[in-house]
């Protein structure tokens, strides 16, 4: 569910974020603070009263979860499962609570949640304390950039009220928010089933002098970003009749008035605004979280995906930053692994180039490591496939924040926060040289190309490698062969089988296989390359009709069976691990050039059949 708009503007609305682990009452909470504010319709009352007989857990007083737990199956469950605004109001001030899950593995609903929020409530059980998730949140809401935090200590009732529990607790969190750089946090004691201090102080904590939950989200002031640099990502193009080209999208800062100058990137074009198109007619301004259609005074290069902005403070363009990055899926992320990145309007191809530390959420400590699993964060840098403009997330979390997406199975993977723009590639132009690929491949009178063999250990794919460039040699062919046994002798000689380090053996391999078809060679590739996602990038790094994948395919068993290099034994008896096949996996390729049915050929079937494969594909003549 996509967050509300939110309007920088409105300074009389709060935006909260709510978080907490499963069981410390962040439902009731919730429900607490719309029973009592008198929010909540008359209707809904009467299904509460029914639902709390049927679901409830708290007898025969109305359950406030189940005001707030939407979902039946969650209610069953007894966990909540979505993120969901709810939006309510008292005389002093309006309010969207974006209600987010505990549960370990919804990070992906907390990171909406906090990226539009102005203030989180941190719920803690007072009888556990400070969680891991307690850390977690905490991390996530302080680098998704909300500065303003409530730490309700809830559920006071099961520790007797007690003061000194209350101020444990209050002080354990206040070294972690000195860590994460709130701005402030407000410490209350609460019971949220029995209604301390969440609406009304109650009389079980005299000790406590401060406010209560609702007076204190009345009455806080949080500092918004100032006032922004104007920004506009274009969703669409419109053309609708002859002379009309509008640029549809909605304003993600600032604000912008028509005769206004702007820049157009990565472009860097300039122009001026002509009209503010609406359904309503023309604006003379617009301002953030708007949607309207821009015409510009100039004819001048917009595709969608780049962004308007003020020209005295535009975004940064490169195709390199750093960035911390929440990793929100069982599959961990892999440096080097191409994903699907998206940012405002714009979608591209990115790879993690490096990944710099993973952040021990309890300690703050920064951990060398090589992959993010889920709920993981750490910071990293990532390439774009193309130079596209950004803001840093501190500037503007709309054209600073992006996510990341597999390009096999369109999950959303990951979120991001871009720090800062790295310049290496901007300051590496190409060199160009007068003798090139064409030139290379001119004199030995052939086309380049890479001929990738990929199958299980032993399925034989060195053994018909070497055989078809046996064959293209008597033909007066200009080859190389690169086998992932021998690779691993020296370039990558510091990898071993994980999936990261297989990632990155696979992607030295291509950008040397492509170095080597840049000579104008045939270069035959022999490596296992297990998955689907980094054999689509060896074919998207190659030039168009230079890449042909050949499925050696040897059944699992035959290859056990085979054994030739005793691999399989050694797997078996445990004395090797992360084996393919045994416990680490083998994607098969869908549709390949060529398709290899050892157990139905010869070893000479098998080389012919390439080779004709070849001829048909012009390759060779
Ligand atoms: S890949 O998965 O990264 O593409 P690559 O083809 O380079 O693998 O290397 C595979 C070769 O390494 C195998 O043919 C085998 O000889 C050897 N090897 C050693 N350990 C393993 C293992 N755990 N899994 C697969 N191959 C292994």
């Amino acid at each position: 569910m996509a967050p509300p708009p939110a309007d920088p503007r409105d300074r009389d609305m709060l935006r909260l974020i709510t978080c907490g682990s499963v069981d410390n009452g962040k439902s009731t909470l919730i429900g607490r603070l719309l029973f009592d504010a008198k929010q909540v319709p008359g209707d809904h009352l009467e299904a509460l009263a029914r639902d709390s007989r049927r679901y409830g857990t708290v007898g025969d007083s109305p359950d406030l979860a189940l005001l707030v737990d939407g979902l039946q199956a969650e209610r069953e469950q007894g966990i909540t499962i979505d993120v969901a605004y709810r939006f309510f109001s008292t005389p002093r001030r309006r309010f969207i609570v974006a209600d987010t899950p505990g549960h370990a593995q919804y990070t992906r609903n907390m990171v909406t949640g906090a990226s539009t929020a102005d203030l989180a409530i941190v719920i803690v059980d007072a009888r556990k304390g400070l969680l891991t998730q307690t850390f977690r949140h905490s991390t996530i809401v302080s680098l998704m950039g909300v500065r303003h935090v409530v730490l309700a200590i809830n559920k006071m009732d099961l520790v007797d009220y007690s003061e000194q529990r209350f101020t444990e607790i209050a002080a354990a969190y206040s070294l972690l928010a000195k860590r994460l750089d709130f701005a402030a946090v407000t410490a209350i004691p609460t019971s949220a089933l029995c209604g301390d201090n969440v609406i009304v102080p109650g009389t079980a904590m005299p000790w406590y002098g401060g406010p209560t939950l609702l007076d204190h989200l009345e009455s806080v002031e949080v500092d918004r970003a100032g006032t922004q640099p104007f920004r506009l990502a274009v969703q669409w193009i419109n053309r609708s009749g002859a002379d009309f080209r509008g640029y549809a999208g909605t304003v993600l800062g600032g604000s912008i008035r028509a005769g206004d100058e702007i820049v157009v990137q990565p472009s860097g074009a300039a122009s001026r605004i002509a009209r503010i198109v609406t359904q309503d007619g023309d604006l003379a301004e617009a301002g953030a979280s708007q949607a309207v259609t821009l015409t510009l005074a100039d004819a001048v290069d917009v595709a969608r995906g780049d962004v308007f902005a003020s020209p005295d403070r535009a975004p940064h363009v490169a195709d390199q930053f750093a960035c911390h990055l929440v990793w929100m899926h069982e599959s961990p992320m892999l440096p080097g692994r191409p994903y699907l990145l998206q940012l405002g309007t714009a979608t591209m191809t990115a790879t993690v180039t490096e990944l710099k530390h993973r952040i021990d959420v309890e300690t703050g400590v920064h951990e060398a490591t090589k992959q993010l699993a889920l709920n993981e964060i750490g910071f990293a840098n990532i390439a774009l496939d193309r130079s596209a403009p950004f803001d840093s997330y501190d500037e503007n979390r709309d054209t600073g924040g992006f996510i990341l997406i597999d390009r096999t199975s369109n999950a959303t993977v990951g979120a991001g926060m871009i720090r800062f723009p790295l310049r290496r590639a901007s300051n590496l132009p190409w060199q160009a040289f007068a003798v090139d690929k064409e030139a290379r491949a001119r004199i030995k009178h052939q086309r380049p190309c890479v001929l990738w063999f990929t199958g299980f250990s032993g399925s034989g794919k060195s053994t018909i490698a070497d055989g078809v460039e046996k064959r293209l040699l008597a033909l007066g062919r200009h080859t190389y062969s690169l086998d992932g046994d021998n690779v691993r002798h020296g370039l990558n000689r510091d990898l071993g089988f994980t999936d990261a380090d297989r990632v990155e053996n696979v992607r030295r391999v291509i950008e040397v296989a492509r170095l080597f078809s840049e000579a104008g060679l045939i270069v035959l590739v022999s490596v296992i390359s297990p998955f689907r996602s980094e054999r689509r990038l060896a074919r998207e790094r190659m030039a168009e009709g230079e890449f042909v994948e050949v499925f050696v395919d040897t059944p699992f068993d035959e290859c056990e069976r085979r054994d030739p290099k005793g691999l399989y034994r050694r797997a078996r008896e445990g004395k090797i691990t992360n084996f393919t096949g045994i416990d680490s996996p083998y994607e098969a390729p869908e549709s390949p050039d060529i398709h290899v049915r050892t157990t139905e050929m010869s070893l000479e079937g098998e080389i012919e059949s390439i080779m004709t494969a070849l001829r048909d594909r012009g390759i060779i003549g």
